[in-house]
């Protein structure tokens, strides 16, 4: 592609007595597009050369206008103020277009110029054991979009599912297997009846000391590596797994870690040993904690709890050790909810006293998003208080059949899924990403608004009239002039 602005600071350099690199600094795009296309003002030579801008502006024009190399790049030079304004060839700029679509295709618009940056992509990360939900779906579409938007522009990219599979949670789900294992058919939806299981266990633990006594040492023995414990527990996740994996296949997405919490577990030593060499741990309520107020944190981050324990946080903190040494990153992209705000503020907070470089502690953020809700009333399949991903895509498919029961078409099931993923990407990508919002289906699946079946179905009618009109996007093919007119050049340009 043509640089016309180095072209132009090119020939401006011949004339003046500039630097190139002062000259393209000063050239700028005109608000008002009708003024043309590039400008520059004559006001940086005023001092200079001790003329008023606007004579150094028309002496510059009617050099410029001699210049016959610049008359294939540029229409007109008119001088307003102390101003050069010049439009641009637009015919050159259209064979310009062309001619690199052809080339690039579906490349068009991709980078390489970021091949030697890194970014770390943490997404959707749900709990095993516990329903995916369409907050989670949202999350993993964000995320997943985020992964492949820097995947284009060329960005070494990681994306790490830091599944919740670790805590207390697990040995009561171990204690609940012992006595139940039988009652359950873990082949069909096993998360629904491992959710079911949890509760009863811990309805029984309410009831029962000595059961919850038991969960307690069945966690210490999972954490010293138990092999039934640790085999049962690998059972729950591989489960889990599964069933979000069909999700993930649904929508395309496979991680290049799925690296959860548990894998952390033999790593959080570290992150003890490192805050107690800086003296920023202190006692609070027999807790090991970090206090944070003269950063403006009022809440101290806890990283050992009384019982000797450690938490969420810290296994992130470990994460963050892990990852530096691993990716060796330049950003690393958290997605997860608002809610968990405070937790990351605290956690890229005290990753600063982890004595890892400050390029790594600037490229943490957290891309926070709002909660998801359905319309009142909305949705059968709700279960407790959330909606699973998998409801809602299959109320969402529901609505396009009915949509499309009189239709005769080839390959209908695929279509018909392809549609209603399309409404449901596109909704949750197209709302603001930090507020709440509310997902209507009916909105979301209409062919006139702004939604996913409205775009596939813009893109099959402009594929169908390229076709009729025999149309191959080859520059000698294509009527220049025709596209030469007010309208069209904004959307080429
Ligand atoms: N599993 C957590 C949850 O469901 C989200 C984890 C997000 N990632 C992280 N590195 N903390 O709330």
């Amino acid at each position: 592609m043509i640089d016309f602005k180095e072209v132009l600071a090119k020939s401006i350099s011949k004339e003046i007595d500039l630097s190139l690199d002062r000259i393209k600094e000063n050239i700028e795009v005109p608000k008002d597009s009708l003024m043309g296309d590039f400008a520059f003002p004559c006001f940086v030579l005023a001092k200079e050369l001790k003329q008023n801008p606007a004579l150094i502006a028309s002496n510059l024009k009617q050099k410029l206008e001699m210049n016959e190399e610049l008359k294939e790049y540029v229409e007109t030079i008119e001088t307003v103020g102390g101003f050069l304004n010049f439009k641009l060839n637009n015919n050159l700029i259209i064979r310009e277009l062309i001619n690199e679509f052809d080339l690039k295709k579906e490349n068009y618009g991709k980078s390489t110029s970021n091949n030697n940056k890194t970014v770390v992509i943490d997404y959707s990360s749900p709990n095993i054991a516990k329903e995916f939900h369409i907050g989670h779906l949202k999350n993993t579409i964000i995320g997943h979009s985020l992964y492949n938007v820097y995947k284009f522009l060329g960005y070494n990219t990681i994306g790490i599912n830091h599944l919740g599979d670790y805590g207390t949670q697990f040995a009561k789900l171990i204690e609940g297997y012992k006595r139940w294992e039988n009652e359950y058919d873990f082949s069909k939806e096993p998360i629904s009846k491992m959710a079911d299981m949890y509760v009863r266990i811990n309805r029984l633990c309410e009831e029962d000391e000595n059961v919850l006594e038991e969960c307690r040492n069945t966690f210490k023995k999972l954490e010293e590596g138990d092999s039934y414990c640790v085999q049962i527990w690998h059972k729950f996740k591989d489960l889990s797994v599964k069933e979000f994996n069909e999700i993930y296949n649904l929508l395309g997405i496979k991680f290049d870690s799925m690296n959860g919490e548990a894998f952390y577990s033999d790593k959080m030593q570290e992150v003890i040993d490192i805050l107690n060499k800086n003296n920023k741990l202190t006692e609070s309520q027999g807790a090991k904690v970090v206090d944070l107020s003269d950063k403006g944190i009022e809440t101290p981050c806890i990283i050992q709890k009384a019982n000797g324990s450690s938490i969420y946080a810290t296994r992130d903190l470990a994460a963050i050790l892990y990852r530096v040494r691993t990716y060796d990153f330049d950003k690393c992209l958290y997605v997860v909810g608002i809610e968990q705000s405070l937790h990351f503020k605290q956690i890229f907070e005290v990753a600063k006293y982890l004595d890892i470089d400050k390029k790594y502690t600037d490229g943490l953020e957290h891309v926070s998003y709002g909660m998801i809700r359905l319309p009142e009333g909305k949705m059968s399949s709700r279960k407790g208080n959330f909606v699973t991903a998998k409801s809602l895509i299959n109320e969402t498919l529901d609505s396009v059949n009915e949509i499309m029961k009189e239709r005769d078409l080839e390959n209908k099931e695929k279509i018909a899924m392809q549609i209603a993923l399309s409404a449901i990407i596109f909704n949750n990508l197209s709302d603001n990403r930090v507020k709440d919002s509310v997902f209507n289906l009916e909105q979301a699946l209409n062919f006139n608004g702004e939604t996913g079946p409205y775009l596939q179905y813009m893109c099959v009618r402009a594929k169908s009239v390229l076709e009729n009109a025999n149309y191959v996007p080859n520059v000698e093919k294509v009527d220049i002039e025709e596209i030469n007119n007010a309208e069209s050049i904004q959307i080429v340009k």
